[in-house]
C-alpha cells in the first residue's frame, strides 16, 4: 500500500469549498485503487488566519509542508486584505520558499464545454502555458520612498537571472519535446524590454539547440494575444516570464470555455520540495459561500497532481471521468451558463469513478 501525503490548503472564498472537493475525488480514487491511499493534512491559512494572528501563515510553516508529497491549494484573496499581502504572505511564500519555479497552465476546450472563439473546433486550442514562477516581475525588489509626499516614488524591478531562465526554457523545451507537435513559443518583449528580455532570446537560441527535434518560434506577448484568438491552432507548448504569462494565462483559460476549469501545478522539477496544485480561479467573494462554485479547476489540478505523483493511469481516469462530465451541460455550473451546484459536479466525478 502506498500513501500520499497531501496537504491541503483551502486559503480563503470559494477555495474553502472547491478543496474539500478535491478530497472527496482522491478519496474516491483510494477506494477504486486498492494500492493507495491519501492522508490529508489541513492547514487553515489565509484571510481568517490573519485575522486573529496578524500572518497569513505562521514564520516555520514551510516547515510541516517540506514532508508531504504534494500541496493542494484553493485560493487566497480576502476583500479586507490588501491583496499584496494575501498573495505574498501566502501562496508566494511556498511557491517561491519551495522554489516551485515552474507553472504550469494547461489549457485545452473539454467536451460539451463552448469557446467563445468562432469557428474554433476542440482539436484547434490545445495549449499549456509554462509560466516562469520565481523571479521576473514577481521578483519582490522594489521600494517606495518619501510616502505621502507630492515626490513619493515607488518601483518594482523585473529580476531575470542566467539561471532562472535557463531553467525554465528548458523546462519548456523538454515539456513540448514530450507532446505530439515537438512545438515551443517562447514570449518576448524585447524590443520594449531591451535588457533583461534581450537575454530571454539569447538563451532560447542556446537552449534550443539542447533540443534539435523541437521547432521553436518567437512572438512578442502583445502580439500572442493576438494569435491566440486568431490562429489557436498556431500554438502549442508556450514559454513565458511571470507577469507575461499571468496575462496569457487568463486569455487562455477564458478562450476554453471558463476561468473555472482552469489548472495549474507550482512545480519544483527536481523534486526537492513539495509542488502545489490548485485551480487558477482566485478566491472569487461574489459567489463564496453558495455552492456555486466550479471545481472541474480543483479536480484537473489533482490530474495534474497524480502526474506528478507518477501516477499516470489514475491521472488518466480522472482526466477521461471529468470529460464525460463536462460533456453533460445539465453538470454545468453557473459560470459554463448551466444551473448545477458544484457538489453535483464532485458527485457526478466521483460516481464515474466507481463506475470506471
Ligand atoms: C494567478 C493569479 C495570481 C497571480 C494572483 C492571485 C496574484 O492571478 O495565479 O495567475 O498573479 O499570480
Ligand atoms: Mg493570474
Amino acid at each position: 500500500m502506498k500513501t500520499y501525503r497531501i496537504a491541503s490548503i483551502p486559503g480563503d472564498g470559494i477555495g474553502k469549498e472547491v478543496v474539500p472537493e478535491g478530497e472527496k475525488v482522491l478519496q474516491a480514487l483510494a477506494a477504486k485503487n486498492q494500492d493507495i491511499q491519501f492522508e490529508f493534512q489541513h492547514f487553515d491559512w489565509g484571510g481568517d488566519y490573519y485575522r486573529a494572528h496578524g500572518v497569513m501563515m505562521p514564520a516555520d510553516g514551510l516547515d510541516p509542508l517540506r514532508k508531504v508529497d504534494a500541496i493542494l491549494f484553493g485560493s487566497a484573496g480576502d476583500p479586507n486584505i490588501p491583496d499584496h499581502i494575501t498573495l505574498w504572505g501566502l501562496r508566494l511564500k511556498i511557491c517561491q520558499g519551495f522554489d516551485q519555479y515552474a507553472n504550469v497552465r494547461p489549457t485545452r476546450i473539454l467536451p460539451g464545454i463552448q469557446t467563445p472563439l468562432k469557428n474554433c473546433t476542440r482539436d484547434q486550442l490545445d495549449w499549456v502555458i509554462v509560466r516562469e514562477n520565481s523571479e521576473g516581475e514577481y521578483a519582490g525588489l522594489g521600494g517606495r520612498a518619501h510616502q505621502g509626499h507630492p515626490i513619493e516614488v515607488a518601483s518594482d524591478m523585473s529580476i531575470l537571472t542566467r539561471v532562472g531562465v535557463e531553467r525554465i526554457q528548458r523546462y519548456a523545451f523538454r515539456l513540448a519535446q514530450s507532446r505530439p507537435r515537438k512545438h515551443l513559443t517562447v514570449i518576448t518583449k524585447s524590443n520594449a524590454q531591451r535588457h533583461g528580455m534581450v537575454m530571454w532570446d539569447e538563451i532560447a537560441v542556446q537552449i534550443a539547440k539542447e533540443f534539435p527535434d523541437v521547432t521553436w518560434d518567437k512572438e512578442l506577448v502583445d502580439a500572442a494575444t493576438a494569435r491566440m484568438v486568431n490562429r489557436p491552432e498556431s500554438l502549442d507548448t508556450v514559454v513565458a516570464t511571470n507577469l507575461h504569462a499571468d496575462v496569457l494565462s487568463d486569455l487562455a483559460a477564458a478562450l476554453a470555455g471558463s476561468l473555472g476549469i482552469a489548472p495549474t501545478g507550482n512545480i519544483d522539477p527536481e523534486r526537492r520540495y513539495p509542488s502545489m496544485f490548485e485551480p487558477i480561479h482566485g478566491s472569487a467573494f461574489d459567489i463564496m459561500g453558495k455552492g456555486l462554485a466550479n471545481p472541474i479547476g480543483t479536480f484537473w489540478s489533482i490530474v495534474m497532481m497524480l502526474e506528478h505523483l507518477q501516477e499516470p493511469t489514475l491521472a488518466k481516469l480522472l482526466m477521461q471521468v471529468i470529460e464525460q462530465v463536462t460533456a453533460n451541460p445539465s453538470l454545468h455550473t453557473r459560470d459554463l451558463g448551466g444551473k448545477a451546484m458544484m457538489t453535483e459536479v464532485t458527485q457526478a466525478v466521483c460516481a464515474g469513478i466507481e463506475r470506471s
